[in-house]
């Protein structure tokens, strides 16, 4: 392979580690903290997880720990959609496992959790690690997004670790799938109830998600949260600043999140854009597509008075689940291809699927559906991922409240309020961000992660979630730890069924971030006040390569009982 300088300069890089990590490996002692419970649905997690519920938190503290020193062998899993960092994860828990014991072997399972269900895999060595150090993706062994749920599935699952002599397994990945891995956790736990024979096989979950909603008291933030924000800011920065050069253009930029709008809040703080849509608000003001329209509208007509016909608008990606008429039209769409799911793949026209989901829509939900354009009525009928979940990256939202943008600013021109130019780009930036070389932040906190997570799977803690905090301070600051993964669940209707999943962390609308974005919004949306941040930086002074996201800055402080997030 031809590595460009940039790719030769990120292999040296040598992370920085919390002070506990840094010192010898069998010196990490893990100290049992407070008992960590689910917030809701107890008795129902305790009755689905009775073998891995009732676990305390667990913190890392200097203390002897020979469990470090065993010879191990660990299978890696990278599940879901890539984030920056996960090969340093990987990394983190290669060099971990060798500082404990240089006969301890990594095997990676290929393509996500179907590698273990089909036993695809590969080791990993020193050298292959080396080739893909603080470099983005997850091509080191490929990621999936399967979710391992059939009762085949499972005993295949364990088939595969008992052939490989694995004593953890190491699932990467976000809600979903760590979801998945406190499912496999307890899975493995009854296979060595009913056979005392068998060894037991911890299950250790990483936070990966670029969408940061994989969060809480335990974990400040999910890996790829960092990077992938500073990506998509320097993107709309230089796009403020063509829209400013130009004075031609609105932009419509539909960001990546899934559900949550962490991205979108985080890159306001970092651009300053005129209209940035928060998907929470929408649901807590019970805003109809009209409302957000205007909103738009309102910006557009106040800087087409002072003679500005450009802007900037940013929407979260899953901005429509959100609008309280469409939220109820996905549910219903949701049972509908849950239940009817085999008649409705037997039909292959659109005509064919969308009469079968109006002839079972409630009234006022058929109504939403048929005043959708025609291209967004398609996209809402696509295949669920296997998670059950819309594929919101896939539905046009910037281009639905263009045509109503548009609409609605004809109809303020007829009645005179209105007399600007109104000329637009849609963008959708998402995928540009996932793979990028992590942030110097990324690139500590997940080879941090990894490592983590090998004290975790040595220690034979499973169903843990490895926990690094107190991430605004520099890396030597950050405590370590493991935060049991059905502390984190509550139970969920999925594929038209109550799951148990792990809890999305969604924006906060009495949380700091919200309300520093909400008091400043009216300025941005007049002003032409942007702010450019320019290209992730990798070599140069802190505060330009190692500064955290606003976000984890403002969270950092609120805990602190700092107002002002510094
Ligand atoms: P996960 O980290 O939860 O896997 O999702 C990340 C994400 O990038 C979402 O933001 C986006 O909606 C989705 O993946 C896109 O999925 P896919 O890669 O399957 O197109």
């Amino acid at each position: 392979m031809d590595s460009s300088p940039l790719q030769n300069a990120r292999y040296v890089y040598k992370p920085k580690l919390p002070a506990i990590l840094r010192g010898p490996a069998d010196r990490i002692g893990v100290v049992a903290g407070a008992p960590a419970e689910p917030a809701t649905d107890r008795e129902r997690l305790r009755s689905i997880f009775p073998l891995t519920y009732g676990k305390t938190r667990v913190d890392f503290a200097s203390g002897a720990n020979p469990s470090l020193g065993k010879k191990l062998t660990v299978g890696v899993i990278l599940s879901g959609g890539p984030a920056p960092g996960g090969h340093n994860v990987i990394a983190g828990l290669f060099d971990g496992l060798k500082a404990g014991n240089r006969e301890s072997r990594l095997y990676g399972f290929r393509g996500g959790p179907g590698g273990l269900v089909e036993d695809k895999f590969m080791e990993i060595d020193a050298a292959l690690v080396d080739r893909y150090r603080n470099t983005g993706g997850f091509d080191l062994i490929g990621s999936g997004r399967t979710k391992i749920e059939t009762p085949e599935q499972f005993a295949k699952a364990l088939e595969t670790a008992k052939r490989r002599k694995l004593d953890a397994v190491v699932v990467i990945g976000g809600d979903d799938s760590n979801t998945n891995a406190a499912l496999l956790a307890e899975y493995f736990a009854e296979a060595g109830r009913k056979d005392p024979g068998t060894a037991p096989i911890a299950v250790v979950g990483v936070p990966k998600t670029i969408d940061g909603d994989l969060k809480n008291d335990a974990i400040e933030t999910s890996f790829g949260f960092d990077t992938a924000t500073k990506i998509y800011s320097e993107l709309i920065g230089n796009i403020e600043r063509d829209a400013a050069s130009s004075r031609k253009y609105w932009h419509f930029i539909k960001l990546m999140g899934r559900s949550a709008s962490h991205i979108a809040l985080e890159c306001a703080f970092q651009c300053r854009p005129n209209v940035t849509l928060i998907s929470e608000e929408v649901e807590a003001r019970s805003m109809s597509l009209r409302q957000i329209v205007d909103q738009i509208a309102r910006s557009v007509v106040v800087r087409a008075e002072k003679g500005e016909n450009f802007g900037v608008v940013l929407i979260p990606e899953g901005l429509i689940e959100f609008v309280p008429e469409v939220k109820l039209l996905i549910e219903e769409i949701n049972d509908i291809l849950a239940t009817g799911e085999h008649e409705f793949k037997a039909l292959s026209s659109f005509v064919d699927h969308k009469a079968f989901v109006l002839e079972r829509l409630t009234e006022p939900s058929a109504q939403v559906y048929e005043s959708l354009p025609r291209g967004i009525q398609e996209q809402l009928l696509w295949d669920r991922d296997p998670h059950g979940n819309v594929q919101v990256s896939r539905i046009e939202t910037e281009k639905l409240l263009v045509e109503m943008v548009k609409a609605r600013l004809a109809d303020l021109a007829s009645a005179d309020a209105y007399r600007g130019k109104f000329d637009y780009q849609t963008h959708f930036f998402g995928y540009e961000g996932r793979c990028g070389f992590p942030s110097n932040f990324d690139a500590d906190y997940c080879y941090s992660l990894g490592y983590t997570a090998f004290v975790l799977a040595a220690s034979g803690l499973s169903g843990y979630l490895a926990s690094v905090r107190n991430l605004a301070e520099g890396a030597d600051k950050w405590a370590a730890g493991g935060v049991p993964l059905i502390s984190m669940m509550n139970m969920e209707r999925r594929h038209g069924a109550d799951k148990p999943v792990i809890r999305k962390a969604l924006v906060e609308l009495e949380g700091v971030p919200f309300k520093k974005f909400a008091a400043q919004r009216e300025e941005w949306a007049q002003s032409s006040d942007y702010r450019f941040p320019g290209p992730v930086q990798y070599f140069g002074p802190s505060e330009v390569v190692d500064t955290p996201t606003t976000t984890l800055v403002l969270e950092h402080a609120a805990r602190a009982g700092k107002a002002d997030g510094r």
